[in-house]
């Protein structure tokens, strides 16, 4: 396999663009931009319209519980603590109104075929068996599943369990996707997340006795105390345990909304420069080791679906990241839940008591959007750009009956900086992001096709970041 490696000349320009401040377009239109408070009929109206135009969907049930805190955190969960004298009470109540909302779905979804279910978080096994049996069964007797429907779930392995696992293959679930983040004892104190690699060589060797056949682990760098060194080890401890697919997650810092991380010292965080040589090292040994990096964060083993969707062209970018199953309509289920339709999108409300109330009178959705075929258009474009590094002009022209040409005058204008700045090439057919530099900040050349942004926000954002390395 080929060495990526940048000239310091690419590492300024990635330094320069990679502070800037833009989305990650888990959607588009970007959530923030979508309607508040939704009219619930009119959604409602168009949610039938998509059903009943793709009879397949993709379900994601939310269960936002955790036992404890990791300070690094940025996902939508709660924290009950394990053996809580609440825990029954909160926990009974949340699962209740996700009920409810199955319910409300039953009649909307009668005519569809789930290929499709994730269970996400939070933590997922942060239930009982028992609970994950009342809940998988509820949704298997309200909608109709495919007899290969793909099901998976995240765990945590700190809390996962021999009879959870085999409860869930009994339901035939086959992919599990374990938090893992780092292996150094070092970060790990330093993160609030103590977990040895014996714990975590035993949950995978225990699920691939059972059957699961797809097995990924999240890692995170940028954390408190990562090295190269350190992460290397971390890598091929990873590679030993062999997994199917890798999301290597830069850290999301933001600290006024991730209110633990304000417990991380500045001084103990690597910086952007050591976040790259992190990025690129991780490249080069998952790469060595044969794994395919996909999209911006993603590695898959080769025989893995991730791997095959992606050389067959079926990949999509939802706010799950990089998934199999091209176009299905999802249906998003549980506090914070996103749906995504072809046509619309919604999102319910974040706090879990605030969803438990609000599911009494209807949906829970605090969010939407209804897309107009310029919305679709650009979605198209950013699937291109986020799953293959390319967008394929003919493609949309045949798709959408336009000109990109023109239809995209000030886009390829803008694309002007960042072909000069070698992140580009052009052609007057295609888009196409360089490698490894243009796919490592393919979210500055997305940016550029994202007419939410506010219109100087493109060319300020880049101003900045001019000004911030020339500093
Ligand atoms: C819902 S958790 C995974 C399941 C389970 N709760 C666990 O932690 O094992 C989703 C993943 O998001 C990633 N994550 C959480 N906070 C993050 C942040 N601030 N920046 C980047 N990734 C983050 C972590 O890698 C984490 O494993
Ligand atoms: S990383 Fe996972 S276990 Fe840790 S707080 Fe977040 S959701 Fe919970």
């Amino acid at each position: 396999m080929r060495q990526v490696v940048l000239t310091r000349e690419q590492k300024n320009t990635y330094l320069k663009y990679a502070g800037l401040s833009l989305p990650r377009h888990t959607s588009y239109p970007i959530v923030p931009v979508w309607q508040k408070d939704p009219d619930e009929a009119l959604f409602a109206e168009h949610l039938i319209q998509e059903l009943a135009k793709d009879r397949d969907v993709s379900l994601y049930v939310h269960i936002p519980f955790c036992g404890k805190a990791c300070y690094y955190c940025g996902c939508n969960r709660l924290v009950v603590g394990q053996n809580s004298a609440r825990r029954d009470e909160v926990v009974g109540t949340y699962l209740s109104a996700l009920y409810r909302e199955i319910e409300r779905y039953r009649s909307y979804l009668a005519g569809s075929v789930v290929q499709q279910l994730h269970f996400g978080g939070g933590t997922p096994t942060y239930l009982t068996a028992a609970e994950l049996a009342t809940l998988l069964e509820t949704l298997k007797s309200s909608f109709a599943f495919a007899a290969d429907a793909d099901l998976s779930i995240e765990v945590d392995p700190r809390v996962t369990t021999s009879e959870q696992l085999q409860l869930l293959r009994g339901f035939g679930m086959k992919r599990l996707s374990m938090g893992v983040q780092d292996f150094e004892p070092v970060v790990q104190r330093a993160i609030g997340r103590e977990q040895s690699f014996d714990m975590v060589a035993e949950l995978v060797a225990e699920a691939r006795a059972l059957g699961f056949d797809s097995i990924n682990f999240d890692l995170i760098y940028g954390l408190p105390f990562q090295t190269t060194a350190s992460m290397e080890r971390t890598i091929q401890k990873v590679l030993r345990l062999a997994p199917d697919r890798i999301a290597y997650f830069r850290l999301a810092v933001l600290p006024d909304l991730f209110k633990l991380q304000r417990l991380f010292k500045a001084e103990d965080l690597p910086v952007s420069a050591d976040c790259l040589e992190l990025m690129l090292m991780a490249i080069n040994l998952f790469g060595e080791a044969g794994y395919e990096f996909i999209g911006l964060d993603h590695f898959a083993a080769g025989n893995d679906p991730l791997a095959r969707a992606y050389h067959e062209r079926t990949l999509t970018r939802t706010f799950q990241g990089m998934t199999t199953g091209k176009g299905l309509n999802l249906i998003g289920i549980g506090a914070s839940s996103i749906s995504m339709l072809d046509g619309c999108y919604m999102q319910n409300q974040k706090e879990v008591a605030f969803y438990g109330e609000q599911i009494h009178q209807g949906f829970p959705w605090v969010r939407g959007m209804i897309l107009s075929q310029d919305d679709k258009l650009r979605r198209e474009v950013l699937q291109q750009l986020y799953c293959y590094g390319k967008i394929d002009f003919r493609l949309c022209d045949e798709k959408f009956g336009i000109d990109s040409q023109s239809y995209f005058a000030k886009e390829l204008q803008r694309l002007q900086l960042l072909l000069d700045d070698g992140l580009v090439a052009l052609d007057q057919e295609t888009v196409t992001v360089t490698d490894p530099l243009g796919r490592m900040l393919v979210r500055v050349v997305a940016a550029a096709f994202d007419r939410y942004l506010p219109e100087n926000a493109f060319q300020a954002g880049l101003a900045a970041g001019q000004a911030s390395t020339a500093g």
